[in-house]
């Protein structure tokens, strides 16, 4: 049984999910959490394409030890230079240097020549090994690259002093006897490849992108690239937990292993989706909400007989807790934060505190407490957002002209209010909001949806706001979902105001 390598690339592939845009105190959460779930190699983001980015490259590499930290590089010298800088206090840094190979990318892309693609892709390793041992290398769009020149860019790059190289199927337009017959093609007429790890990089446009990677695997891939919740370009990148759990569950027939900490998958997957804003579907493979639920009475009937009648997994083995009702009313501090700390979270005592009193409300209004429940307070808690805006109160008129009436606290003890008329009681929340913040915002997409059942269930709601060309992200939870509208919508006009605040002092 030996082990594969699994390389993570949530916080860049997966952040290039539309709408998944993450700041760095985020992409912070989600990096501790994937130490947690000990994967191999986390590629943390890609410096050169902002600072936001360079400055999450940076702080990640300072703060993660026990991981290898990857930053994403064209073959070009400043964007090497750039995540050689954010990797610089990183214990195990890796480059990742990428080249577009395939024929249509060279005619259309680069225009360039097969000669100067080699040269371009042997200079950018050359350069990223002056800086880090471990250079990953990877021919963008290689499984539509023609054999032969796939085989002389991959021996190239191995012997300017490329430790791993990563086959994309960048389009994801691979099927897997296709893929697996690439990787032999080049375990085959390689000269060095023993000297460099083979990965594989799978994108889900044909929704393959998991059963490719497989095949690779048995092709003899030993790196495999994947995101959680198999978030990423488009339809998205491999799935690290399908992966994982195929490998764990099928090791009879791929013989391999995966450091992974399988049960802290669920909780992985809850807080990638949670930040990123990217909800999980209901029947998602391992992670969704039905993964482990059997609705007919025959399936019923034998899991209650013998679980492996119809479980290939156990729901313990990813992290789903047996009966997720936690606490309740009567839980003191101590439980609490027994809890937060089980769901994967850390917090600093003071958020602990205000998180726990914000429990203890929520208790007074709901009967039975979830894991959802107390996520979804914690995320609202770690939200870095000032609140330069505060709800105070707000009331709905719903009559033939819908009206909201608003207080809003800012800062320590001002307080403004207006009442504005809407086309329904929502737009009649966020045109009021608008005018007492003096920010007008475009809203792109509004949703809300209940995190556990019940009528006292706790609603989120999660707005996409566009100021001045930018895009912000919003969200906020409460028993009362008009409520959570308007908290939303705030705290996407607070980052709005943050940022305003931030140009004017520097
Ligand atoms: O899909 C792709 O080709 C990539 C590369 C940068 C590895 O994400
Ligand atoms: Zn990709």
């Amino acid at each position: 049984m030996s082990k594969i390598i699994i390389f993570d690339t949530t916080l860049r592939d997966g952040e290039q999910s539309p709408g998944a845009s993450l700041d760095p105190n985020e992409k912070l959460q989600i990096a501790k959490q994937l130490s947690t779930l000990n994967i191999d190699v986390m590629e943390a983001g890609f410096p050169i394409t902002s600072e936001g980015d360079f400055k999450s490259v940076s702080a990640i590499a300072k703060e993660i030890r026990d991981v290898s930290i990857c930053a994403l590089a064209r073959a070009v010298d400043k964007d090497i230079d750039c995540a050689a800088k954010a990797l610089k206090s990183a214990k195990s840094p890796r480059i990742h240097v990428f080249l577009a190979t395939s024929k249509i990318h060279r005619k259309f892309k680069l225009i360039k020549a097969k000669e100067e693609i080699i040269k371009t892709a042997v200079k950018g390793v050359k350069r990223a090994k002056k800086y880090v041992d471990d250079v990953e290398f990877s021919p963008e769009d290689a499984s539509r690259t023609e054999p032969d020149f796939l085989v002389e860019v991959v021996e190239a790059v191995i012997g300017a002093g490329a430790t791993t190289v990563n086959i994309p199927d960048t389009v994801g337009y691979a099927v897997p006897e296709h893929y697996a017959a690439i990787i032999k093609n080049l375990r085959d007429n390689v000269k060095n490849i023993n000297d460099a790890v083979i990965s594989v990089h799978c994108h889900n446009d044909l929704g393959l992108a998991v059963a490719n990677s497989l095949a690779a695997i048995k092709a003899g891939a030993t790196q495999v690239e994947c995101t959680i919740n198999g978030i990423g370009e488009r339809a998205g990148n491999t799935s690290l937990e399908e992966i994982v759990m195929a490998l764990k569950t099928r090791k009879d027939f791929f013989k391999h292993t995966t450091g992974i900490k399988t049960k802290e998958i669920i909780a992985t997957s809850r807080i990638v989706s949670g930040l990123t804003g990217l909800r999980v579907q209901r029947n998602k493979a391992i992670v969704g909400e039905n993964a482990f639920a059997h609705e007919s009475g025959i399936h019923q009937d034998g899991v209650l007989k013998e679980s492996t009648t119809y479980e290939i997994m156990k729901p313990e083995d990813v992290g789903l807790p047996k009966t997720n009702i936690v606490i309740g009313k009567h839980s003191g501090r101590h439980a609490f934060k027994k809890r937060v700390k089980a769901l994967g979270y850390e917090l600093p005592d003071e958020e602990l505190e205000h998180t726990f009193n914000q429990f203890k409300l929520l208790a007074d209004k709901k009967k039975e407490i979830y894991d959802q429940d107390i996520e979804a307070l914690v995320q609202n808690e770690k939200s870095e957002v000032p609140n330069i805006y505060e709800l105070d109160s707000l009331s709905i008129n719903c009559g033939p002209v819908p009206t909201a009436s608003i207080r809003l606290r800012v800062g320590k003890d001002k307080i403004v209010a207006d009442s504005t008329k809407g086309d329904g009681p929502i737009d009649a929340i966020f045109k009021a909001i608008d005018l007492l913040t003096g920010i007008k915002g475009t809203l792109l997409d509004y949703n809300v949806r209940s995190i556990t059942s019940g009528k006292d269930a706790l609603g989120e709601a999660s707005v996409d706001v566009e100021v001045e060309g930018n895009t912000y992200r919003g969200r906020a939870v409460s028993t009362d979902t008009i409520e959570a509208s308007a908290k939303a919508y705030l705290n996407a006009i607070n980052r709005v105001a943050t940022k305003h605040r931030r140009k004017k002092s520097t």
